[in-house]
């Protein structure tokens, strides 16, 4: 079996100071990258920040023989960004890997989801994820090589009472990362996305206390590592993983029912009396990209 090493890369892990980051930011060093631990050091719900996060996961690097640098920037600003990716220029010369791991949470039911709470959320997950990846995109497109992981979660993927804001920045990420496989292809710019569940601070008062006391953020870290490697070569894959269990997730398309020739547009009673049909998802197709969709229209085309 071919052993995943990181010798010369340098990675950056984005919320780093804590949870699945910190562990993360550990077993890469472990295995030789040179990391940058990101942190802005603020509360569970994003308000305030600090140091130490990231200073004491830089230290616990040093401790074990490997090497670090820490960053306490925002990501999300695009100020932030730059500052994330020019440490990693500044300290260690180059960037490899990026993983977009920083998060907060505010929960809400929707009627009660003010403007701050669901901006606030965006504005970290998503425009995080934007703020970071442009400037350490652009530095791996120079270099021809480049490895970035992007967070989602079962929230958004499959739906989670009170969730609204953060369902709708993780699933942000799953088009950000559709649109990025395309355009990092040529520059072997690989683009995945983990899903997940383990014991931290967001999810001290979601999962069970049973569920909780087993879900250590160390069984995420395996396919997270293998993702950002050179012997990747899968680009597009959400990945879930927990407990030592991995399964891809992937927006799939039914066969569907054709309704018309083309010329004629159907009635609404007809998608009525066709839904079972229209709704199937009994042998689904898995598109790469939109113009693969069109394909199956071929028929109407002509
Ligand atoms: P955590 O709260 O332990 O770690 C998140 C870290 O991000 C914190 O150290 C925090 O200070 C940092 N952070 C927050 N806002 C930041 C910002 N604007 N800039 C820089 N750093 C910032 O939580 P956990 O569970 O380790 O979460 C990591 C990621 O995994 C998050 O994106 C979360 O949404 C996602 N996730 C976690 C799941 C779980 O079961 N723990 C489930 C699904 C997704």
């Amino acid at each position: 079996m071919a052993k995943i090493d990181f010798t010369g890369r340098v990675a950056i892990v984005t919320g780093a100071g804590a949870g699945l980051g910190r562990q993360y930011a550990l077993e890469l060093a472990k295995r030789g990258a040179k990391v940058v631990v990101n942190d802005l050091g603020g509360s569970r719900d994003g308000v305030g920040s600090s140091d130490a996060a990231a200073k004491k996961v830089v230290d616990e690097i040093k401790a074990l023989g490997g090497q670090a640098a820490p960053n306490y920037d925002n990501v999300a600003t695009a100020q932030g960004g730059e500052n994330i990716v020019k440490t990693a220029i500044d300290a260690f010369g180059k960037v490899d890997i990026l993983i977009n791991n920083a998060g907060i949470l505010r929960d809400k039911t929707f009627t009660k989801m003010e403007e701050e709470n669901w901006d606030t959320v965006m504005a970290v997950h998503l425009r995080g994820a934007y703020c970071v990846s442009k400037p350490a995109f652009n530095k791996m497109r120079e270099s021809g090589y480049g490895r970035i992981i992007m967070t989602t979660s079962g929230a958004g993927l499959f739906g989670n009472f009170g969730q609204s804001n953060y369902a709708s920045a993780k699933m942000g990420l799953i088009g950000l990362t559709n649109v990025l496989k395309l355009e990092g292809a040529k520059y072997n710019i690989k683009v995945n996305v983990i899903v997940p569940v383990a014991a931290s601070r967001l999810t001290e008062d979601v999962l069970p206390p049973q569920f909780f006391e087993k879900m250590k953020p160390d069984f995420i870290a395996p396919a997270v590592l293998y993702m950002c490697s050179e012997l990747c070569q899968d680009s597009g894959m959400i990945i879930n993983a927990t407990l030592g269990y991995f399964s891809r997730s992937a927006v799939m398309t039914g066969p569907g029912a054709f309704l018309s020739d083309g010329t004629r547009v159907p009635s609404p009673e007809e998608v009525m009396e066709s839904w079972n049909k229209i709704k199937s998802l009994e042998n689904p197709k898995y598109f790469d990209q939109l113009p693969e969709m069109f394909g199956v229209l071929g028929p109407l085309l002509k």
